[in-house]
């Protein structure tokens, strides 16, 4: 396609970004305070390099691994993310088709623009899995509400969100007067919660503050999905995340949305798997923009990685097409980097494959 704009994702995020109002693009693209953290996440990275081993057969690269369960295309899946539709009128159905097309999991946000069983539906048939994103609100039996419907949508796992128990300060929504255009919904919310009245107190959608891990052991046993706990950025809560029955954790700053100045998730990764020592799984999201980053997680003894902006600049790029372009491209970049640093396969990547730039940058 000679019209091609994107080779990249930093192309699919320039390209993406130039279809969204300036409102819209904040929100997306920018995160709480002086965006330390959203910056952190992706210069940790840049912070890492490779010592590509050579003279090793890579005729075949197998980036495939499994997630819930089910058979994916590489380590690599959606995070949730609220409100597509603000991207693109298809929004969630179009992630969804993507996503189920490519091979790779998608979890759904609680303030999605589309109902949790619309958006299984549309992977149907092709073998992905769906999980469910639950922010803990005061009301218990409207997160019950939401793990039901989820698991009756038939959700494989629920990302329990941790680092949110009052929402962080996202300059740009106050500069711009960010709110949900009244043409949208959150249809994972139960009936009766106006979703245009974010200003007016409601235990039904109000975070809950004294969330504690009596609630998270509650909250496992009130399910059969897989409980992964999302937003663990430190050894200790690894470590009791895991007392707590959970199947997994997803070390996770929210993106830079929530606390800023807390660490990038690759810096908090290595603690955190020293710590955990294989009893649960290890997931990562944040600041992941290549296929070589998706490479150095699992170098460092992540599981499985996610992203939450990347799909959303394909859909505002191209919807569907935009969203698959962005996961061709970390694909085809993942094996190559596998390629050139001599792995076959994900199990062959090490700490050995990974050099640390000294503080000074030399
Ligand atoms: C998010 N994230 C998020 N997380 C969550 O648990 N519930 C949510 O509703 C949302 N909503 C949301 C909206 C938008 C616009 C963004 C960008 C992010 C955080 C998300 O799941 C994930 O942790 C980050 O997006 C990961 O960072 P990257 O991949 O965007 O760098």
């Amino acid at each position: 396609n000679q019209d091609e704009l994107v080779f990249s994702i930093k192309d699919l995020q320039r390209e993406g970004t130039k279809k969204l109002s300036k409102t819209v693009a904040e929100y997306y693209n920018e995160g709480s305070m002086d965006l330390l953290t959203l910056n952190d996440n992706t210069m940790a990275f840049d912070r890492v390099r490779l010592r590509p081993r050579v003279c090793v057969d890579v005729s075949e690269i197998d980036t495939s691994t499994k997630c819930f369960g089910a058979k994916v295309a590489m380590p690599l899946g959606f995070s949730p993310a609220a409100m597509h539709k603000l991207a693109h009128p298809e929004g969630e159905l179009a992630t969804s088709r993507a996503a189920a097309k490519a091979g790779c999991n998608m979890i759904l946000s609680t303030w999605a623009t589309t109902h949790i069983s619309d958006v299984v539906k549309e992977g149907e048939g092709y073998g992905n899995a769906y999980g469910m994103q639950l922010s803990m609100v005061e009301d218990w039996q409207t997160n019950i509400d939401v793990v039901r419907n989820a698991e009756k949508a038939g959700c494989k796992a629920l990302f329990l969100t941790v680092d949110c128990a009052v929402l962080g300060r996202r300059l740009n929504e106050y500069r711009n007067g960010f709110s949900l255009p009244k043409h949208l919904q959150f249809p994972n919310l139960p009936e009766g919660i106006d979703p245009h009245c974010s200003t007016v107190y409601d235990p039904r959608r109000a975070y809950d503050r004294s969330f504690t891990w009596e609630k998270v052991k509650r909250l496992v046993a009130s399910t059969t999905m897989q409980v992964y706990l999302k937003g663990i950025l430190t050894a200790e809560d690894a470590i009791l995340a895991a007392d707590c029955g959970a199947h997994g954790i997803v070390v996770s700053n929210h993106g830079g949305r929530q606390l800023d100045g807390a660490m990038s998730t690759l810096d908090a990764l290595e603690e955190i798997v020293a710590a955990v020592k294989g009893r649960i799984q290890i997931h990562l999201d944040g600041g992941i923009r290549r296929g070589s980053d998706i490479f150095k997680a699992i170098a460092l003894g992540a599981d499985h990685c996610w992203v939450g902006r990347i799909p959303i600049w394909g859909l505002a790029y191209d919807g569907e097409r935009g969203v698959t372009l962005g996961l061709n491209l970390l694909q085809e970049e993942l094996t190559l980097t596998m390629a050139l640093c001599g792995c076959s396969k994900l199990s062959d990547i090490t700490p050995g494959h990974l050099a640390r730039l000294r503080a000074n940058g030399l």
